[in-house]
């Protein structure tokens, strides 16, 4: 089955009200690639905003809590992304998992909850350098795979509205891209892990890139085999540096 490859844009706390003019950029632009799904996801603040300034792209949040509502200071439900208009939510970022703490089994959970209130998923995996140099890259990121993606019932919803991003965590933000070889070979990890979940239906869920992704690298990775697409940082804040990713998209026909 072929998918539209989907270039998400995952802005972290990074952003102004000034930024709204990228988005509507990158909006203008992802209607001139319909080849790709193009999606930004901007911290909280901003989502309302954003998502009235733009109608082609999709839009998200960076997180969700597990809970509907209640006495959770500080957290966002899912319901909520979904009331303002998010149409999927990011989890499992190693931001996250880094600097809260967030279990495989609290990422599940949250999954969970993002599907019920009817949100799309990305669940981020990716190893550290010190796990890659021990050769457990493939371990590791098996066991978040099976750790973080949704179970019993929200499974039978799941794979359509799933996407998995890899990201190494040594190449987030360090300009160090992961080869492609090795993109290839732990996005087939990734797939295995995902059918043995999912069966048949493992097909629907993208697999997307992470790390250091630009306007140079990003063809050779897009055009990897098992690449459905790219979770962008730091390339996505200006239209200029993530308009190249998008085009780098390209299908054959275009
Ligand atoms: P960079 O593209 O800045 O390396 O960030 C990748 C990332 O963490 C996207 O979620």
């Amino acid at each position: 089955m072929s998918q539209r490859p989907y270039i998400v844009g995952n802005w972290k706390m990074n952003g102004s009200r000034v930024m709204l003019a990228e988005a509507r950029a990158i909006d203008r632009a992802a209607q001139r690639h319909p080849h790709a799904e193009v999606a930004l996801a901007p911290p909280f603040p901003l989502l309302g905003a954003l998502r009235e300034a733009v109608s082609a792209i999709g839009v998200g949040g960076q997180d969700c809590h597990t809970a509907a509502k209640g006495a959770h200071t500080g957290d966002v439900s899912a319901a909520m992304l979904a009331d303002i208009g998010a149409d999927f939510v990011i989890l499992g970022h190693s931001e996250r998992r880094r600097d809260h703490g967030e279990t495989d089994a609290l990422v599940r959970a949250k999954a969970e909850a993002a599907l019920a209130a009817g949100l799309g998923v990305i669940i981020c995996v990716g190893e550290t350098l010190e796990e890659r140099d021990a050769g457990q890259a493939e371990a590791v990121v098996a066991r978040q795979v099976e750790g973080s993606v949704p179970a019993g019932e929200a499974v039978a919803v799941a794979a359509s509205r799933l996407a998995l991003a890899y990201e190494p965590v040594w190449a987030i933000g360090t300009g160090r891209v992961a080869a492609v070889e090795d993109v290839v070979a732990m996005h087939a990890a990734v797939r295995a892990r995902l059918t043995a979940i999912f069966g048949e239906e493992a097909a629907k869920v993208r697999i997307l890139y992470g790390g250091s992704v630009n306007g140079e690298n990003a063809a050779a990775l897009l055009g990897a085999e098992g690449v459905g697409g790219a979770l962008v940082g730091g390339a996505s804040l200006t239209a200029d540096a993530f308009l190249p990713i998008i085009a780098a998209a390209a299908a054959p026909e275009d």
